[in-house]
């Protein structure tokens, strides 16, 4: 069993990226620019949120977060999206998810301009990835992609399971393994014989938001598990994921961590589609 870091990937991606932005600032004359607008002070989202500013600071993009109340209106939000999409200055805009029960966030998302949509949530980049075109794609599953690869663990015409069908994780995972040549199965909170249908997986990538929720009856001998769950463990009150980890890793050949696994590679790929961004506004 060995447990695959994404902590020490995605600083090795972080220190790729600043190289490159140090060196486009010099032909650009700036860095790139990521806003984040946050509505509300629901403690994780802030934490999310300081933790991308940390990032943009490590690699030279200037970050402004925007904090707006959390009875703010949906027009107080997407007025404030418009302006952010004819400034010239800002490469990316970030819209902190979930919003407040009165702003829709799919109303929200459709506003950000598709090209500054560091998430990949816009339903313009949603369908370019089903379709196989060019677009900047979300965050986490690009992650869990580059943390098998950084093992050279096979993808092609093996088994892979993806639990969730979240919009956000679930479903561009399994598009993203599909592309990856894998024979992809989706399961969810419906499906049948859960156990038995993950216990057939060569890859098991968890994002369903229940703590420990995956035991080794539901892992095959050998098995890779990615798992994107961030909980807090109703126990112990720390940071868990889905998967249990102490109880399934030794059925492992590799396994992810939660904290230290896929969260620091979606802020680094956030990292990175920031700067895709901001080259495609410089060369506008
Ligand atoms: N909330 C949980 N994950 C995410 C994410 O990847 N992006 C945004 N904007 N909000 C989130």
């Amino acid at each position: 069993m060995e447990i695959i870091s994404g902590k020490d990937l995605a600083a090795s991606i972080k220190q790729d990226v600043a190289k490159q932005i140090a060196e486009y600032a010099n032909i650009y004359g700036r860095t790139p620019n990521l806003t984040v607008i946050l509505v509300g002070d629901d403690p994780a989202s802030v934490s999310y949120v300081t933790g991308k500013g940390k990032a943009c600071a490590e690699v030279g993009i200037k970050n402004n977060t925007i904090t707006l109340p959390a009875n703010s209106t949906e027009e107080d939000v997407i007025a404030l999206i418009q302006k952010l999409n004819n400034d010239k200055t800002v490469d990316g805009i970030l819209v902190q998810l979930p919003l407040p029960k009165q702003i829709s966030e799919q109303r929200v998302i459709d506003t950000i301009a598709k090209e500054k949509d560091v998430d990949g949530f816009h339903p313009y980049n949603v369908a370019a990835l089903w379709e196989k075109r060019p677009c900047i794609l979300p965050c986490t599953p690009k992650g869990v992609v580059k943390l098998l690869k950084s093992k050279s663990i096979d993808i092609t015409g093996k088994r892979v399971v993806v639990m969730g069908r979240s919009n956000i994780v679930g479903l561009p995972a399994a598009k993203l393994m599909l592309d990856e040549n894998a024979t992809v199965t989706i399961v969810h909170s419906r499906t049948q014989n859960i156990a038995q249908v993950c216990a057939e997986a060569d890859i098991l990538i968890v994002g369903i938001g229940k703590p420990k929720f995956v035991k080794p009856e539901m892992i095959k001998q050998g098995a890779a598990v990615i798992d994107v769950g961030v909980n807090r463990d109703p126990e112990t009150g720390k940071l868990c994921g889905d998967v249990d980890f102490d109880a399934c890793a030794d059925k492992c050949s590799y396994i992810t961590k939660v904290p230290g696994g896929v969260g620091p590679m979606t802020i680094a790929c956030l990292m990175e589609n920031t700067l895709e961004c901001f080259l495609h506004n410089v060369k506008q």
